[in-house]
């Protein structure tokens, strides 16, 4: 990563940030950019400019993040309503439609997403495309048992899957799922028919495409203050 695109999703968060105000319930979203947004919430919960917040993370590293970061955790079980939720993004077309998944936390933070009243998206400027998966592969989270049998379907899709690997061994998600990335060579034409395709089939527990959400999105050209 550059320093300028470190610095601009460093505003990207900030600006996020700014969004949260005291007694707040918030999501805690999963990457880099997300986590340089936890890292300000503690600072500011630390400084006394935030207080009675606490936070649902969408990933086991958010989680010990948001812990040594001094925010106070709950769950969705205590708190079914996220006040916000600030997250990352993989891809961001026109529309506001999104890839996410890139470390693995899509299911989690899909389901953060939904239970938010408002939902803030934050990433770099190069996380804006023109048209879904032009760049980034859609993560397909499935149950591992019978996991192939999901590559033709992909295939007949128009994708090139890969079972995503870290260390050698099948990537496992905090859910206990494998992902397959699918890859799209010539990106997109109806993201919302390729979610449909993917996720009425068993054993596919849902994909990094996040069609319907309404975020609010912030993707800053200059660096933070
Ligand atoms: C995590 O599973 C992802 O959805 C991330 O939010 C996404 O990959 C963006 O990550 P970065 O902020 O690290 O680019």
């Amino acid at each position: 990563m550059t320093d300028t695109q470190h610095a601009l999703k460093r505003a990207a968060a900030l600006a996020a940030v700014d969004l949260v105000t005291s007694g707040m319930t918030l999501g805690l979203g999963t990457g880099s950019t997300a986590a340089i947004a936890v890292e300000e919430i503690g600072r500011r919960l630390a400084d006394g400019v935030l207080r009675d917040i606490v936070g649902v993370p969408t990933s086991n590293a958010t989680q010990h993040l948001a812990l040594a970061c001094g925010i106070p955790l709950t769950t969705l079980e205590a708190h079914p309503v996220l006040d916000l939720t600030i997250d990352g993004a993989d891809e961001i077309d026109p529309a506001h439609r999104i890839i996410k998944g890139g470390g693995g936390a899509l299911l989690r933070e899909k389901i953060a997403a939904s239970r938010s009243t408002r939902w803030v998206v934050i990433a770099d400027p190069s996380k804006l495309v023109e048209r879904l998966g032009a760049r980034y592969p859609v993560p397909v989270e499935v149950v591992r048992f019978g996991w192939k049998g999901h590559l033709d379907t992909l295939r007949a899709l128009g994708a090139e899957p890969a079972l995503r690997v870290a260390e050698g061994e099948p990537f496992v998600t905090d859910e206990g799922h494998y992902i397959i990335d699918a890859r799209f060579p010539n990106g997109i034409d109806d993201p919302a028919a390729i979610a449909r395709a993917l996720c009425g089939r068993p054993g596919i527990v849902d994909t990094g495409l996040f069609l319907d959400f309404r975020p609010e999105v912030i993707v800053p050209t200059q660096a933070a203050r």
